[in-house]
């Protein structure tokens, strides 16, 4: 029997596109910088406390680049480390995707960078930007280039240094963010299912509630955008709370519907680690058990398009996913968007 036949799940990708091949994590890696920042430290920073940020949000401490280390050097880092692991060398990438809000430079993309740093000089390479959903977004337009056969080997980055675009002086948003990176390489594996579906999904009606108003063709850079501080991330917080929760899990349930699975065959819920309330509320929903979710948003905060490639990683070193589990990964983020995949790994 065809592998995408296997009476186990239906896999609507291969149902849908018989001559297309499936799409695989071939390998995974991840990086956080050095310097570790924690509630007690922001405490002498802002008006706030290691009890306010630990109840209200679960982070107890993130990392910080260092001044001259960048989105490239994170997402770089990251990548060598999933190449290493799966024995990819620099000259068998195609396409280097770098899901980033805070890239080196605007142009050119933080891809072009980390192209030259890892030594992929084959891959084409590019940026793109759904937030926190970033990676989800770049796993799934990367999987298309496998499964169409265009590319063998696609590295997909989600990257971020937040701290250059937090406000220090805000309680409100300097506590949720960290830096790091993670990074998945994408190829055809024979006989299995990788990436069975993917649901992505935007709403830019609500693209005010986070957003970094300043540097843009909108409001160009000048010495009144940087007093007004318009440079800095800016946040409506219970409102995109609210937002997270009911685009989480209406991905994650439409992914679930697409190949008839139900939640309890799911062995690991990746979700984006934004909020530890957030998780909570959307495991409830979903009826997920907590064993089945992965969380580390203590150790890091929530690092955007890099959260769920971090955990991912961590997931997959300290054994809680196995060759053959089912995962599933779910996120949203400015725009807004969301975005949830259903793997086997
Ligand atoms: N320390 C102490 N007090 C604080 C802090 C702080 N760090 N921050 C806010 N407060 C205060 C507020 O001023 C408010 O005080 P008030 O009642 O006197 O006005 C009180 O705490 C409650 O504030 P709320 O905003 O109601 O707190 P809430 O329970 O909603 O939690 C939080 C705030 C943690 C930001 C929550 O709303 C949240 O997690 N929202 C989602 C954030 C998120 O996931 N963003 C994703 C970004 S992804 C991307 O794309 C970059």
């Amino acid at each position: 029997m065809s592998p995408h036949r296997s009476p186990r799940f239906k896999n609507p990708r291969a149902l849908h596109n018989y001559q297309g091949r499936s799409c695989s994590i071939a390998a995974v890696g991840s990086y956080v910088p050095e310097r570790i920042l924690t509630n007690f430290d922001l405490e002498k920073m802002v008006n706030t406390s290691d009890a306010w940020i630990t109840e209200r949000t679960g982070v107890q401490q993130r990392r910080l680049a260092a001044a001259d280390e960048f989105t490239s050097d994170l997402a770089a880092k990251a990548a060598r480390r999933a190449m290493e692991r799966g024995r990819i060398s620099p000259e068998q990438i195609d396409l280097i995707i770098v899901a980033t809000i805070t890239p080196d430079t605007p142009f050119p993309a933080t891809a072009c960078w980390v192209q030259e740093k890892i030594g992929a000089s084959r891959a084409a390479a590019f940026d793109l930007e759904a937030a926190c959903s970033g990676f989800i977004y770049g796993l799934e337009v990367g999987q298309q280039f496998i499964m169409s056969r265009t590319y063998e080997t696609v590295l997909v980055i989600g990257a971020e240094k937040l701290s250059s675009i937090i406000d220090w002086t805000d309680r409100n948003t300097c506590v949720l963010f960290g830096d790091g990176a993670g990074a998945v390489v994408l190829q055809h594996r024979d006989g299995a299912h990788g990436v069975l579906t993917a649901c992505l999904g935007a709403d830019g009606r609500r693209a005010d509630l986070l957003s970094l108003p300043g540097g843009g063709s909108r409001q160009p850079a000048s010495s009144r955008t940087v007093a007004d501080r318009l440079h800095y991330l800016r946040m409506s917080g219970k409102e995109t709370f609210k937002s997270a929760v009911t685009a989480m899990c209406t991905a994650a349930q439409e992914s679930l519907r697409r190949c008839e699975l139900d939640i309890a065959q799911i062995a690991c819920i990746i979700p984006h680690q934004a909020n530890q309330r957030i998780i909570n509320a959307v495991a409830e929903r979903l009826g997920a058990r907590p064993s089945q979710l992965f969380v580390n948003l203590q150790k890091y905060g929530n690092t955007s398009a890099a959260s769920v490639p971090i955990a991912l990683d961590e997931a997959v070193s300290g054994g809680r996913i196995q060759r053959g589990d089912l995962v599933l990964m779910v996120g949203f983020g400015g725009g807004l968007t969301w975005g949830a995949a259903i793997i086997e790994w």
